[in-house]
């Protein structure tokens, strides 16, 4: 499929070392065995730069491992261009949609910005709960909020194509 046929998602949250690279890696898994990957362009990034060049925390990956998913994805800081390249721009919380909503070059482009609990479909949550000064509870949690998201997210993109 051609680049501008495909449908492009970006995941963000704050340091893009705990929950957008989960996304991330989960939604290419999903994608994977639907057999959708050639329709997807799919990424993640950070508000903040603080762990740019950085593989995901070493407890998000063995969280993700132990559900099979491999978490290979380098940390980076969002930026202006991300807003004309992807379609959608999905945050995990308030602040990282705020944030996002602060460097929207455009309305156009601000029309782009999501929240992930949105695509929810079996569970419940106003937002994904960032781990990274949790335990190993809060890392379980951002893996069931996000396998599902990503499923509800997969099913509204499906939809839309009707
Ligand atoms: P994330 O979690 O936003 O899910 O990647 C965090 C990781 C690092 C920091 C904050 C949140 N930090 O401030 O270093």
């Amino acid at each position: 499929m051609k680049k501008e046929d495909k449908k492009k998602i970006l995941f963000v949250c704050l340091g893009n070392i705990c929950r957008s690279p989960s996304a991330e890696g989960i939604m290419l898994d999903l994608l994977q065995k639907k057999g959708l990957t050639d329709q997807f362009i799919i990424d993640s990034a950070g508000t903040n730069g603080y762990h740019n060049g950085d593989l995901p925390d070493p407890r998000m990956r063995k969280h993700a491992a132990m559900r099979g998913f491999d978490l290979v994805h380098r940390s980076r800081q969002v930026k202006t261009e991300d807003f004309y390249d992807f379609d959608m721009i999905i945050g995990m919380d308030d602040g990282n949609i705020s944030k996002l909503q602060e460097l929207s070059p455009s309305t156009e482009e601000t029309k782009k910005i999501h929240k992930m609990v949105d695509f929810l479909v079996k569970k419940e949550a106003t937002y994904i709960p960032d781990p990274y000064y949790g335990g190993a509870d809060g890392f379980e949690l951002v893996m069931d909020l996000l396998e599902d998201a990503c499923e509800g997210l997969i099913a509204h993109v499906a939809q839309e194509k009707e």
